[in-house]
């Protein structure tokens, strides 16, 4: 008996189940009705009476550490069953994860800045709620300019000397900088701006700009020709051509407005140009001497140059998308068009 005990401890020792079914049946061997143990109680109740005490220890022990055995191993399947059970097929192709992407106004944003700063223009910007002076009066609008009136402006209060307003345009920006840096200056101004306009596909009351300014002593109409070209030929490509003509800002003297040859129909004439061959991108000129006197820098040394564009503008030429709205909707159809259009 006691050699089968022993025997019995060792055999639970090294007892495997690789399932539930597996671990009931070895229950079934060692404690079942007809099992291994059940039989040695049996012999037991035969034994001589002296031996009793000495087995039946021993004979409890042996059932205890069988139950015990054969629990755990119930246990240990139970986990590594619901762990492998095919509840899943691996070989399923995964969920797509919807990962958003960058608004084409800000993909052209950042394009216009990264071309100029390749020029050494630094990035400057400022208030959105500015002041009149800043937008209007640094800049040279005459007091009575339209600009200033309710219907071209939102104003964010009235009544006083200086009222605050919605920027219409970043020239503001153009003016904290003259106030605030040391010359030369070379910056690009990049931000959103308000103009009281019914909304429609051609205009909209929010849109966001990309101005420019350079400052320095020698600066003439042939460097900003150059800087506008140079610009033209890597937004639009190396084969553009600019042409300029004659227009009016209260903030540069001489001023131009700028087109680029048509990209899509080569300057033959399509439905985009309109027939022309060119499209109009931005409005620049030489900088007023009365703005840089307004901040404090000597017209006689210096001179300098400033233009202004539209990244809707910029953008709609890009993609012939002509509904300014659809860039406010945030309508996901539109945005997720542009999820892989990083470059132009
Ligand atoms: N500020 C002008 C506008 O908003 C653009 C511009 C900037 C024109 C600089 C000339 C020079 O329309």
């Amino acid at each position: 008996m006691k050699e089968s005990i022993e025997k019995i401890f060792k055999e639970l020792e090294e007892l495997k189940a690789a399932s539930q079914k597996e671990a009931e049946e070895a229950r079934i061997r060692f404690l079942g009705k007809k099992g291994e143990i059940t039989a040695l109680m049996d012999q037991f109740r035969s034994i001589a009476p002296e031996l009793k005490r000495e087995y039946g220890q021993k004979l409890n022990e042996l059932k205890k550490a069988a139950m015990a055995r054969i629990e755990e191993l119930k246990a240990c399947v139970g986990e590594a069953e619901a762990s492998t059970a095919p509840k899943e097929d691996l070989s399923m192709p995964g969920d797509a994860f919807p990962l958003g992407s960058r608004h084409p106004v800000s993909i052209v944003r950042q394009q216009i800045v990264d071309i100029f700063r390749k020029f050494g223009y630094d990035v400057a910007e400022g208030p959105e709620i500015e002041d009149d002076y800043h937008v209007f009066e640094a800049l040279n609008f005459p007091p009575n300019h339209p600009a200033r009136e309710m219907q071209d402006t939102f104003f964010v209060s009235t009544g006083h000397v200086n009222p605050l307003l919605l920027r219409t345009h970043t020239s503001s920006v153009q003016v904290r900088t003259m106030e605030s840096q040391s010359l030369p200056i070379r910056v690009s101004c990049p931000g959103r701006v308000f103009r009281n306009e019914a909304i429609s596909a051609r205009a909209h009351c929010i849109f966001h700009q990309v101005e420019g300014l350079y400052i320095d002593k020698n600066v003439t109409f042939a460097d900003l020709k150059q800087a506008i070209l140079l610009f033209a030929r890597e937004m639009f490509g190396a084969d553009s051509q600019i042409r300029m003509r004659p227009s009016y800002f209260p903030f540069t003297e001489p001023s131009a407005e700028v087109d680029v040859s048509c990209n899509i129909c080569k300057g033959k004439g399509c439905n985009i140009c309109k027939g022309t061959g060119w499209l109009e991108i931005m409005g620049c000129g030489m900088v007023d001497p009365n703005v840089l006197k307004a901040s404090g820098i000597d017209p006689q040394q210096y001179s300098g140059f400033a233009f202004g564009m539209g990244i809707e503008r910029i953008a709609m030429l890009k993609w012939q998308v002509n509904d300014l709205r659809h860039y406010f909707e945030n309508d996901m159809r539109f945005l997720s068009e542009f999820s892989t259009a990083t470059e132009v």
